[in-house]
């Protein structure tokens, strides 16, 4: 394939071969971390800068550890360092960037389509790490790369999708792609948390815990996104664990070789209990291995060094 964009900003812009071709190209980068120099030069001489409005620990530190290993220049800047905090506009922050002559942004951002705004706006190339309630890419990506390592395949898979769904950008980036690739998803919760507007492309919604897990290949559990609700939507977090909770009463309706998923961060003895997030059926540290492969493929195609 030869990649043409300069941007990646949401799986619902790509097809199943660009999503495939980037599953691909990430399994070469997965190499790069097991060998004694865990470094590339295909980056050298690029400059990439990592512009996080909003708070992060996996994705940020994956994709400066992705942009090291491609042997890029990096800088990073966060909200309260930058001049954002003194009222300058996301636009005039991003100009600023490319005089430098800077090559890509990743940006997190907590303002819906803030990407989509630069990318229009900007000559350098724009990857999304996180657009409030929207998508978050490079997640979908690296839960679609360790189902398919773990698996051997996506399509034809139950994968149920548990929790916040109106709130999370993961969930919406996964279930766009995962429709794409042939998975057949269940997204399941309290119903004041499942968006009906998915039924309409073939996902099935579940309010009833023991439905949602029943016959799931892989559960990829959510956190509730306290920072995005503006009303409460369930009456305590009490409730919501011990109706919603994935524990010792709860997995019994999960087949045995079923993959437990989570994005991180997770909230221990609310979606899941610790003995089940450290267990043999978790994955989630896997994840996040994976996530460092699949930030390398992906900044790899977007700054044309492909
Ligand atoms: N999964 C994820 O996006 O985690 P961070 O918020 O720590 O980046």
């Amino acid at each position: 394939m030869n990649w043409k964009r300069k941007d990646l900003i949401a799986i619902y812009d790509l097809d199943a071969e660009e999503i495939k071709y980037i599953l691909d190209t990430a399994e070469e980068f997965k190499k790069v971390s097991g060998r004694r120099i865990k470094k590339v030069p295909a980056l050298r001489g690029k400059t990439v800068v990592n512009l996080f409005i909003e708070p992060s620990t996996r994705t940020r530190t994956s994709f400066e550890l992705a942009e090291q290993r491609l042997s890029a220049d990096i800088i990073n800047i966060s909200a309260s360092a930058s001049s954002i905090s003194k009222g300058e506009t996301l636009l005039d922050t991003a100009k600023n960037i490319e005089a430098l002559q800077v090559d890509l942004i990743v940006m997190r951002h907590w303002a819906v389509g803030s990407h989509y705004f630069l990318a229009k706006r900007l000559k350098c190339g724009v990857i999304n790490a996180g657009d409030g309630a929207h998508e978050h890419p490079t997640q979908a990506l690296l839960d679609m790369f360790t189902i398919r390592e773990k698996k051997g395949r996506i399509k034809g898979l139950n994968v149920t999708i548990i929790g916040d769904i109106l709130h999370s950008r993961v969930a919406r980036s996964n279930i766009w792609g995962l429709i794409k690739l042939g998975a057949k998803v269940t997204i399941g919760g309290p119903a004041t948390f499942i968006p009906r507007e998915f039924e309409s492309i073939g996902v099935r919604v579940c309010d009833n815990l023991k439905d949602a897990l029943e016959g799931a290949d892989v559960i990829n559990l959510l956190r509730i996104q306290h920072e995005r609700q503006r009303a409460a939507f369930f009456p305590s977090i009490g409730e919501y664990a011990s109706i919603f909770g994935l524990n010792d009463e709860t997995m019994k309706y999960v087949k045995p070789d079923a993959m437990i998923m989570h994005p991180g961060p997770i909230n221990r003895g609310v979606e899941l209990d610790s003995k089940i997030a450290d267990g043999r059926q978790s994955v989630i540290l896997e994840q996040v291995t994976n996530g460092l492969a699949v930030r390398m493929a992906v900044l790899y195609l977007v700054s044309g060094a492909a």
